[in-house]
């Protein structure tokens, strides 16, 4: 099946650059959001990045206005009806996606294709709310942060979905223009097995005073050719992301490697959770990385 309908529940950050993404392929998107002021900051970031694209000349205005008409907003979960995909990415609290995985059940044709992006829930636990034959067409779609920039979509199976689903969410995900890589149903999926360990190492190694926050990024961006150092990444992730997304992979492994660094858990204390409150690690004004901060 070729996605033409998109729904998007949640238009944060996450929801804002999957809606952008799809509006830019082609399809039809609908955001749903849960009040007008959240509805009006989700669109504004995609206008904005439209218009920034348009200004750098980037992107034509011809282009950027039929992109304007692929986007709607909506409050109501019955606006989706019609959509051959939904993708939620609300906060990661199970309750608030159950909730929203019921109501979508109800409201969706039987052919509708349910997606969650969570980054550290098991997407098999959507399941309980859901009626028996929307089972087969429910998966992960796990996107990374900037989305808009992004390659990287993985898709994750549980022990129900079927091989139409996963063929139609590969064709999706590749007319975004994006790769795909499948994904177990298990904590962290690929990429943030691999990665959160090593954030939160690079942390220890800070907690040590084994280099500075600076020489620390420095070295790894310089010497592995990382785009961003692992304490300037941390701080971009959001410090409370990192932390419960360490929490749920220690529970889950009770390894020593997943759990969160004491320096970690002060800072989010402190509420230096990175760049969204403006400190972390480092010193941020707005989008722009300063100066590290005392540890
Ligand atoms: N939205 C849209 N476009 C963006 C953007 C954003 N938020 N941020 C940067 N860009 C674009 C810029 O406009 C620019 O485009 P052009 O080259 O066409 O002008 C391009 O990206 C490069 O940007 P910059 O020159 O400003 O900066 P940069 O070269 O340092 O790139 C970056 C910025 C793409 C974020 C890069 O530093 C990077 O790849 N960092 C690593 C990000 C990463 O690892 N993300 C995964 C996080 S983990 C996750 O998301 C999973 C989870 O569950 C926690």
């Amino acid at each position: 099946m070729d996605i033409q309908r998109i729904g998007i529940v949640g238009c944060g950050l996450m929801g804002s650059g999957i809606a952008q993404c799809a509006a830019e392929a082609g399809c039809q998107v609908w955001v749903k959001e849960a009040d007008e002021a959240l509805l009006a900051k989700g669109l504004a970031r995609i206008h904005g990045a439209w218009d920034r694209g348009v200004a750098k000349g980037k992107i034509q205005e011809a282009q950027r206005n039929e992109w304007r008409q692929n986007l709607h907003g909506t409050l109501a979960f019955p606006t989706l009806a019609e959509c051959d995909l939904v993708v939620e990415a609300i906060p990661e609290r199970l309750d608030l996606k159950l909730q929203t995985f019921a109501e979508l059940d109800r409201v969706l044709g039987v052919s509708a294709i349910l997606c969650t992006n969570t980054s550290s829930l098991s997407v098999a636990q959507i399941s309980p709310v859901l009626a028996p034959h929307r089972l087969p067409r429910l998966a992960g779609l796990h996107f990374f942060n900037p989305v808009p920039v992004m390659p990287l979509v993985e898709i994750i199976r549980t022990l129900a979905t079927d091989e139409d689903t996963l063929a139609t969410l590969r064709g999706f995900v590749q007319k975004l223009g994006k790769t795909s890589v499948m994904a177990p149903d298990a904590p962290g999926f690929v990429v943030n097995r691999l990665l959160v360990p090593y954030l939160l190492d690079a942390m220890r190694c800070a907690e040590q005073r084994l280099a500075t926050a600076e020489d620390l990024d420095t070295a790894m961006k310089l010497g592995c050719g990382h785009p961003m150092g692992p304490l300037h990444l941390s701080d971009f992730i959001g410090l409370d992301t990192m932390q419960s997304v360490a929490e749920v992979l220690f529970d889950a492994f009770g390894e020593p490697r997943f759990k969160a660094p004491s320096l970690l858990r002060q800072l989010v204390a402190a509420g230096r959770l990175g760049r969204k409150t403006g400190s972390g690690f480092y010193r941020w004004d707005g989008e722009k990385r300063m100066e590290a901060l005392p540890l």
